[in-house]
């Protein structure tokens, strides 16, 4: 079923009602994702010291800025707050990552005594498991989490492995669990830490799970004198599930639920599948809720281009009692909310708000911008002189592929733009760019990772590459062996892409201001768009390719931008400017 923005906005307010000791309150309805697009292993507190807020913080792998924190005060409207690692001197090796899989892996988030605590992994996926260099294992902590610069650098600790999440005892003591799935034996260790040291004792095997594949994820909550373990198995796919074990003793044995796996849309047909990596808080009334990750793809799992996304569900937890979630639909039903309160801090958008972005003088990157690591940050500059309203891209030499589809090293990529967060949705901007020399390209990309993505450039080719003519026009230049500018559709995927589509920039738009569109038009497909600025009913479509290529692995699609030599020697700068991402609609069941 198919809701757009305006749908949800009204449905939200028609809710039904039920009667608690004599007071008619309703039952909230919720709409899943409540965090659309690239927003893959949630971790969510509830702060009441920070006026009754909700936080989550989710996974970034190798996007930058990385860990983003999202805030809600009732459960239904979350703002982008800001990002845990906001600068390159918190991890520098974020730029050294080798590989699309690599970078920040699943967070956990905690509160404790006045702190905020997130503790996480920088995975180097290219390493071999037993390399205890492949995982670095971190703890940041802030005293604001408004506030990007209260967040510290990272301290590191040793734990061959991933998934690590702090947890503090009535005792005093503090402990971190994580999760060594490589294992030949693998389960989830655990030991006594000092969490604003890094200092570590013994990681103790804790449970092995229930025999499903890469036990991980592990949370550890306290509650009717019992240590609750709470971890995803059948590893992140259609098999993905989350089971519960507890325990008197922190350190075990751990007594698995008969009624695990607790979390799972596995053997469904649901369109939310891979279920799983979920986290536990509770709300101000004391109601239980739970977070996960799912992909919106259905059963067959082939078109999911905003990856694994942040579901929520209502849990029943009666005491003495095991946890017992709502199964994750697109729309649920659950515990009475909070009234509805936007006023938030933090320089971020709400989830579901689009862009109309100007580049005006003055003003900075907008903080929902990614980059891919770190830019280099005199390549993008905002209205420079003679250029009011536009953001200006220095050229790369390396283009969105960079070395090997895995490494960009220190040269890095001039890449930025906004995480795709709607199923429909048209995205454009205007730009100026002139190329001059062999193969210097501008233009707009859907980004996945760098062996995963669909392009639209204006590239400069000799005349004769076009492999077809403009639709509409007559490709004059065909026969030239002279330079001229074309746009090019290329694809990079491990699934088969397009072959590329080259065709001449019409004469008439050459040294004219031109719009870029992508727009998804339907579930599974994007179609490519571009046309003179000022006369947008000439707007032609150069290609419509499937979403099946960029939808693949850990990461969701990223809608931006892009200016590179492809290795050439030219360094034109391209010039872009109304920046527009218009949300057209959620598929959810
Ligand atoms: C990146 O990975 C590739 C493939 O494993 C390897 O050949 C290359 O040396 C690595 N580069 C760096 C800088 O680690
Ligand atoms: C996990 O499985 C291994 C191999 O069967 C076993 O030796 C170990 O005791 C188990 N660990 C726990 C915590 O149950
Ligand atoms: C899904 O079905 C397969 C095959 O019957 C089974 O092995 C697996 O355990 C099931 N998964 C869940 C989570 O129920
Ligand atoms: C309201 O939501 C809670 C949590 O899911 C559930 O236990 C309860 O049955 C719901 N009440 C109604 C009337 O649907
Ligand atoms: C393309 O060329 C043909 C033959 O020269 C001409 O008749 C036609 O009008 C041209 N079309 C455009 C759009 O320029
Ligand atoms: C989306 O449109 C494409 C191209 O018109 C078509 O091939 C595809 O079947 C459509 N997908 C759906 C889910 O309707
Ligand atoms: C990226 O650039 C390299 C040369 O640096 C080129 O071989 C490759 O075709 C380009 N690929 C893409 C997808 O841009």
């Amino acid at each position: 079923m198919l809701f757009n923005f305006l749908t949800i906005v009204i449905s939200c307010s028609i809710l039904p009602k039920w009667s608690v000791r004599g007071q008619t309150r309703p039952n909230s309805t919720f709409y899943n994702p409540i965090l659309p697009g690239f927003h893959p292993d949630p971790s969510c507190i509830f702060v009441r010291e920070w006026d009754n807020t909700f936080f989550c913080a989710t996974s970034s792998f190798n996007a930058f800025p990385g860990i983003p924190i999202h805030a809600s005060k009732d459960l239904q409207n979350w703002k982008l707050i800001g990002h845990v690692l906001n600068r390159r001197e918190q991890l520098p090796r974020l730029a050294e990552t080798n590989r699309s899989t690599s970078g920040i892996w699943a967070p956990a988030l905690r509160y404790h005594e006045g702190t905020f605590y997130l503790v996480t992994t920088l995975v180097d996926d290219d390493r071999p498991q037993e390399d205890p260099s492949r995982w670095d294992n971190i703890i940041f902590k802030g005293k604001n989490p408004y506030k990007s610069s209260s967040w510290s650098i990272a301290t590191h600790f040793a734990f061959q492995g991933y998934d690590t999440s702090p947890f503090w005892d009535v005792d005093g003591r503090s402990y971190i669990s994580g999760a060594q799935a490589w294992r030949v034996s693998p389960g989830i260790y655990q030991t006594t830490a000092n969490l604003d040291t890094g200092e570590i004792r013994e990681w103790k095997p804790i449970w092995n799970g229930t025999g499903g594949l890469a036990p991980e994820g592990p949370h550890i909550y306290r509650k009717d004198g019992y240590y609750y373990l709470m971890v995803a198995e059948g590893g992140t796919g259609l098999g993905h599930m989350e089971s519960i074990a507890r325990s008197k003793n922190i350190d075990g044995p751990y007594e698995a639920n008969p009624a695990n796996p607790i979390l799972t849309n596995a053997n469904t047909t649901s369109y939310f599948q891979t279920v799983g990596h979920a986290d536990l808080f509770q709300d101000p009334s004391g109601n239980w809720w739970g977070v996960a990750l799912s992909t919106r793809g259905g059963a067959d799992y082939l078109y999911y281009p905003m990856g694994r996304e942040t579901v929520m569900a209502p849990v029943t937890w009666k005491k003495g009692e095991w946890p017992v979630f709502s199964q994750i639909r697109g729309e649920m039903s659950g515990w009475v909310f909070s009234p509805a309160n936007k006023n938030i801090d933090g320089d971020g958008p709400f989830i579901n708000e689009g862009d109309s972005i100007d580049f005006t003088p003055g003003s900075e990157i907008p903080a929902h911008f990614t980059y891919w690591r770190f830019p280099i940050s005199d390549s993008f500059t905002m209205s420079p002189p003679g250029h009011p309203n536009t953001l200006r891209i220095k050229p790369s030499r390396l283009n969105l592929t960079a070395l090997n589809g895995n490494y960009a090293g220190p040269e890095g990529q001039s890449f930025v733009g906004r995480r795709q967060q709607d199923t429909l949705f048209t995205y454009s901007v205007d730009v100026d760019f002139a190329p001059k020399v062999l193969e210097e390209e501008a233009g707009v990309s859907v980004f996945l990772t760098q062996n995963h993505h669909l392009d639209m450039g204006i590239v400069m080719l000799p005349g004769t590459s076009s492999t077809t003519p403009f639709p509409g026009t007559n490709s004059t230049q065909a026969s030239s062996t002279e330079l001229t500018p074309h746009f090019r559709f290329r694809g990079e995927s491990y699934v088969p892409v397009p072959a590329p589509i080259i065709t001449p920039v019409p004469t008439a738009w050459i040294n004219h201001r031109l719009t870029l569109e992508i727009k998804a038009f339907n579930k599974t497909h994007y179609s490519f768009s571009a046309g003179p600025a000022d006369a947008k009913s000439q707007m032609q479509t150069v290609a419509v390719v499937s979403n099946d290529p960029v939808s693949w692995g850990f990461t969701g699609t990223i809608l931006g931008v892009y200016c590179t030599t492809n290795g050439g020697s030219g360094n034109t700068e391209a010039y872009y400017s109304k920046w527009i991402y218009s949300p057209q609609g959620q598929f959810r069941d």
